[in-house]
């Protein structure tokens, strides 16, 4: 009867129809309700299966220290990942992230959560850099979230099946954005596998710098190497095109086509830009009663376009990633929304 402890509650999250997006439309649009995770976001999945492999592989045990790179919600699941299996952690943080996040992390016991200046991948001061040399000089363990394919396993193992099963094998299509690319990767391998005409749509916020130079010449070899199935479109853009990242959207976006990115299989790329992620949020929350991150406001705009691009009566699928209650001071704050520029017309869908 039950599941066992916080891990045993994460994932099994419902699949949320928007009736409003549907009939606009003529498709079926569901929600994946990745907020109802026990630690309030999809990156819960990631964090556990991070933990359990470096616990399976003798890297950690109770004691240990995990020192990880996280935009916050991987900090969030890890927090209480490992205060349910008796570990500590540290986290780095890019300079955008939110006050209620960083707040949170603390409150959830972490022993430090650092903020520091969004560097290019190649600068030591990166956040990710700073991460993996605080492990080292802590005797602790840097997860890397970014090229640990445990995060894409995770989704391959959970998510994919989930949507699989709670949609009764009919899905047309899937569209969201991607930030260490884990979702995108793991749940694109898993469906398309089950059927491999189901289209994959990634949502890229306009100069998030997700189609910015990937990498090190070095890496790109590197992933050619392993002949990834990395979509040649998603390829090509990260090889030609730069732009710098800087949308006000957290946990999405990316310079670097990472591990975990570059097993997704995708279909094509919808632009997409912050004002419309915003106004997603907003009227979410205005006409359907659903309080959901910016995130999750890009990735029903990708939904909604996909539907208009396949035409009334198919399913798909996107995901809300976290709640709108970790961006109070932002997405939903008047006077930052104005400081922003960013104008919360909730009408443009009506
Ligand atoms: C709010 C939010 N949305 C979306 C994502 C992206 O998920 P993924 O890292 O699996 O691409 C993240 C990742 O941190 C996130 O925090």
């Amino acid at each position: 009867v039950g599941v066992a402890g916080f891990c045993g509650a994460v994932g099994k999250t419902p699949l949320i129809l928007i009736p409003s997006l549907s009939e606009l439309t003529g498709c079926e649009i569901y929600g994946k309700a990745e907020f109802l995770n026990p630690g309030g976001s999809i990156k819960d999945r990631a964090a556990l299966w991070m933990v359990n492999a470096a616990i399976a592989d003798g890297k950690l045990a109770p004691g240990g220290l995990v020192v990880e790179a996280t935009a916050g919600n991987t900090g969030v699941g890890l927090a209480h990942v490992c205060r349910a299996k008796g570990m500590r952690c540290i986290f780095v943080c890019p300079d955008h992230v939110s006050d209620e996040k960083v707040n949170h992390l603390k409150l959830l016991g972490a022993e430090d959560v650092l903020r520091v200046e969004r560097l290019p991948a190649s600068d030591p001061g990166n956040y990710q850099n700073v991460a993996k040399r605080l492990a080292k000089e802590n005797n602790g363990v840097c997860l890397d979230q970014y090229n640990n394919l445990q995060n894409m396993l995770a989704h391959v193992e959970s998510t994919g099946p989930e949507i699989w099963e709670q949609t009764e094998h009919k899905i047309d299509g899937l569209a969201l954005a991607s930030g260490t690319g884990g979702t995108i990767a793991g749940c694109s391998k898993y469906l398309k596998q089950k059927n491999e005409k189901i289209q994959v749509y990634m949502a890229n916020v306009i100069s998030s710098g997700i189609a910015m130079n990937g990498g090190t010449t070095e890496e790109r070899e590197e992933l050619e190497k392993q002949k990834l199935s990395f979509s040649e479109t998603l390829r090509e853009r990260f090889e030609h095109e730069k732009s710098g990242v800087s949308t006000v959207m957290e946990g999405i976006g990316s310079s670097v086509l990472y591990g975990n990115l570059a097993h997704a299989i995708v279909d094509g790329i919808f632009e997409c830009n912050d004002e419309t992620g915003v106004q997603m949020c907003h009227y979410m929350l205005k006409y359907e009663g659903i309080f959901i991150g910016g995130s999750a406001g890009i990735n029903l705009v990708a939904a909604y376009l996909l539907a208009k691009k396949l035409g009334p009566g198919h399913r798909i699928v996107t995901f809300l990633c976290d709640s709108g209650s970790r961006y109070a001071s932002k997405i939903y704050n008047p006077e930052w929304l104005a400081e922003q520029n960013l104008d919360v017309c909730d009408e443009t869908l009506r």
